[in-house]
């Protein structure tokens, strides 16, 4: 039997952009959190809902069916008022008013910093890591990273069709925001000639082009650029290295298909690992907590600590891209 939980009543929210596993984390929360004797409470629409009181209880069959859907049963939204002290003290009443003790916050960094404010005025928090871009610090995994980047490859193979039949440089634009993960790993798994990533790219455009006149002085027929959101400009690169170049270029951007479908197993499985654990950290009395996959482990961080923690992008991964494009 497990132990007494020391709070009654959670709430559960998505918030920031939406990733597939999203809904298999809700859901571990939702069940999780009835196991272990609390009530949960679904919030609609991130913190926005949670300003508007957009609440619905939840029970075992509120989740039903959803662990294979793509984006967030409970809606998300982006919200301005939660950034100043007068939203967070607003969004603390509400809370208060409804009986929530508790929150799981599914998201990026920036829904964790609205998570830390709230836990600054007593209530208790844990984020959990959605995004499709990786880029949290304080975990190598984030919920919905291996969907977009299967969603991408697959879309990338389908460029590299065309591209190589009519024999062009195609520069295909992925999502990452400011990081170069989705870029990285598409760029190793879809074989492609030149990655362009925003924690390492030199703007340097001439040794594109020279890269490109080698490539085909050695017998290839295409050029797959894979380029970070965060770098961006891919219509107009692909114009300048067309006329530099004399082989035809074309700009694809992949977008918002990055994000959705139905998730895969490992966005199932970490979205249910990951939600379970932030249900039992609150059911345990804890706040202020970030769930993380770390070093092999499921582990979880202070928000503040969890914040200040760098990540960088794996060199060997960088190194080995560039090798393997020969
Ligand atoms: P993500 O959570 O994916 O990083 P955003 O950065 O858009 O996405 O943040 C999602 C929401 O979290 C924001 O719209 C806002 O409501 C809240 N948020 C972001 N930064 C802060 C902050 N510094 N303080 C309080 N709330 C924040
Ligand atoms: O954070 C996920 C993400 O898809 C980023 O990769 C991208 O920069 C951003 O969200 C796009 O946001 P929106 O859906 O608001 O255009």
């Amino acid at each position: 039997m497990a132990a007494e939980p020391k709070i009654k009543t959670i709430g559960v929210l998505t918030s920031g952009g939406d990733a597939p596993g999203m809904n298999a984390a809700i859901r571990a929360v939702v069940r999780e959190g009835i196991n272990r004797g609390m009530k949960v409470k679904g919030i609609y629409q991130g913190y926005k809902g949670l300003l508007n009181e957009e609440f619905v209880d939840m029970d075992a069959r509120s989740v039903s069916d959803t662990i294979s859907r793509g984006g967030t049963i409970l809606y998300t939204a982006r919200c301005a008022q939660m950034r100043t002290p007068d939203g967070q003290k607003a969004a603390a009443d509400v809370c208060r008013r409804h009986g929530i003790e508790g929150l799981v916050v599914i998201g990026g960094d920036g829904s964790f910093a609205g998570a830390e404010k709230l836990s600054e005025q007593g209530i208790n928090t844990v984020g959990v890591p959605g995004t499709i871009d990786l880029d949290i610090a304080c975990t190598d995994y984030t919920i919905g990273f291996d969907t977009a980047i299967n969603t991408a490859m697959e879309a990338i193979d389908k460029v590299r069709d065309t591209s190589t039949s009519h024999e062009r440089c195609s520069i295909i634009e992925v999502m990452g925001r400011n990081a170069g993960y989705i870029a990285l790993w598409c760029g190793i798994a879809n074989g492609s000639e030149d990655i362009l990533l925003p924690e390492t790219y030199d703007y340097d455009e001439q040794k594109l082009i020279n890269n490109i006149i080698d490539c085909r002085k050695r017998g290839k027929r295409h050029h797959i650029i894979i380029n970070a959101e965060g770098i961006g400009h891919s219509s107009s690169m692909a114009r300048r290295i067309e006329a530099a170049t004399g082989v035809e270029t074309r700009a694809t951007i992949l977008g918002h298909m990055q994000r959705g479908g139905s998730p895969t197993c490992r966005d199932r499985v970490f979205g249910s690992m990951m939600g379970a654990y932030a249900a039992d950290l609150l059911a345990d009395g804890k706040t202020n907590r970030v769930v993380g996959f770390y070093h092999g482990e499921y582990v979880d961080f202070d928000i503040s600590e969890a914040l200040a923690m760098q990540k960088h992008l794996p060199e060997d991964m960088v190194r080995v891209s560039k090798a393997l494009s020969i």
